[in-house]
């Protein structure tokens, strides 16, 4: 472990973000001129008319303005929608709906993310585009010798009634294929496709997690926890921090989890077993601060990150929730042992560098998800969604703070042939 590792870890960061091709040149120099006009331009589009909204339509959300939505009119006749050689047309089977869909991150535009989700440039334009989201997604009608249909794939998905996918590289070994996308600049790990046919589909959902919650923990053991003797997590009724919680506590059982959370879900937070302390955010003054702290954000509130700045001895930070990047040099001027954690960039890194394969982190979830019967945890409050009027209630329900606690939605494509 080098200096700059242990004490300058925004700088550390850095090389890590531009093997993740997460940080371009493309990036530091052109989306800062971009953003103002797409800004601009966005103050000209008129909100949505409810009454207007579509079903055979995309849900997309308005760059840097989050209430704007709009819903543009598809082609829905799925059956004969022509597939070139290698193309497979996905219908979704259950993306998770968090509160991350609020957001189509500016981080993206660098990798023109807008090919991914639409490789043939027919919805996204500067100002509306289709957020991504994690999940399973169906084979309906696939022109692809080594991709069955009715099979099913995990992996980052439009949030869209259906995709057209040209798809490389099939490793029936490894369980996954590639898209192939050759326009986008990110990462090939955000192309991967994990066949996820025969195991529990509450825990292929939730793989990206489990990957974020293995890779952090991993890296904190590697580093000796920082010397810190408990870790604070906000956020804790959120899927990210449960599972950071359980993966720090198995690696290290011995460590203090202290969960921060809002008043409205600290009885559910209380009933979870890997968390030692719970506390509600107006009350973060009562949570013990005598132990060196490691700190993960991740509500993103810049109250409730103050108050834990000023209460806990912290000697390591990460931001991890979104938009609190906004808030990261404020908070670095406060102290300098922070960084941000994010998927795309920390966790597979991690993954690459040290050799974790989803296998094991697919093998290491399901034992999880036995020893926490976390299907029964999470299954038990699962909404299922459909219809374009639903995800703009759900979307709603996110930005005027009134999601019910701990419920979970899924998104079926109302095409699918198991949609409700
Ligand atoms: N950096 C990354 O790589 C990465 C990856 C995935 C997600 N994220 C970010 O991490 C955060 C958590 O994501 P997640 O998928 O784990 O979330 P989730 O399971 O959907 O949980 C969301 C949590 O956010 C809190 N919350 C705050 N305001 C809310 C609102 N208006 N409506 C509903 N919940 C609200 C609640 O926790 P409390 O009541 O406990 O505060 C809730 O349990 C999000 O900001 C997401 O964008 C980052």
């Amino acid at each position: 472990m080098t200096f700059i590792d242990r004490y300058l870890p925004i700088i550390s960061w850095i090389p890590k973000a531009i093997e993740a091709r997460l940080l371009t040149r493309h990036m530091l120099f052109s989306i800062p001129k971009q953003r103002p006009a797409v800004r601009e331009s966005a103050r000209q589009v008129s909100v949505l008319d409810e009454a207007a909204i579509r079903e055979s339509a995309v849900f997309q959300v308005q760059l840097g303005r989050k209430r704007n939505v709009r819903f543009l009119p598809i082609e829905t006749n799925i059956d004969e929608i022509p597939l070139a050689e290698n193309e497979v047309l996905f219908l979704p089977h259950s993306l998770g709906l968090m509160k991350y869909i609020l957001y189509y991150n500016d981080g993206y535009l660098p990798m023109d993310i807008d090919t991914f989700v639409d490789p043939k440039r027919e919805l996204n334009t500067a100002q509306f585009k289709t957020v991504p989201a994690w999940g399973l997604a169906t084979v309906y009608r696939t022109n692809h010798p080594e991709i069955a249909e009715g099979s099913l794939y995990y992996g980052l998905w439009p949030l869209a009634p259906y995709s057209v996918r040209a798809i490389t590289s099939v490793d029936h070994g490894d369980r996954v294929a590639y898209q192939d996308i050759p326009r986008f600049k990110g990462a090939r790990e955000w192309l991967k496709l994990i066949e996820a046919d025969d195991f529990s589909l509450m825990v292929s959902d939730y793989f990206e997690y489990f990957k974020i919650g293995i890779t952090y923990a991993r890296e904190l053991r590697d580093f000796g926890y920082f010397g810190a003797e408990q870790l604070v997590l906000t956020s804790a009724s959120s899927s990210s921090s449960q599972v950071i919680a359980m993966c720090v506590k198995e690696l290290n059982p011995s460590m203090p989890i202290i969960g921060l959370t809002s008043r409205r879900n600290i009885s559910l937070v209380e009933r979870l077993p890997y968390y030692d302390e719970v506390y509600t955010y107006d009350d973060i003054k009562a949570s013990p601060n005598a132990k060196a702290t490691l700190f993960f954000e991740v509500l993103g509130k810049e109250a409730v990150t103050a108050e834990c700045f000023d209460h806990f001895e912290i000697s390591r930070w990460w931001f991890y929730g979104q938009g609190s990047e906004r808030l990261l040099f404020r908070f670095l001027k406060k102290n300098s042992r922070g960084t941000f954690y994010t998927n795309l960039v920390d966790s597979y890194i991690y993954a690459k560098r040290h050799s974790v394969s989803d296998a094991q982190i697919l093998s290491e979830s399901l034992a999880l998800n036995q020893k926490y019967e976390l299907e029964k945890l999470w299954a038990s409050n699962v909404r299922q969604i459909s219809s374009n009027r639903d995800l703009y209630a759900l979307y709603n329900s996110f930005i005027h703070n009134t999601q019910p606690s701990g419920e979970k939605v899924m998104y079926r494509s109302p095409l699918h042939p198991q949609a409700s």
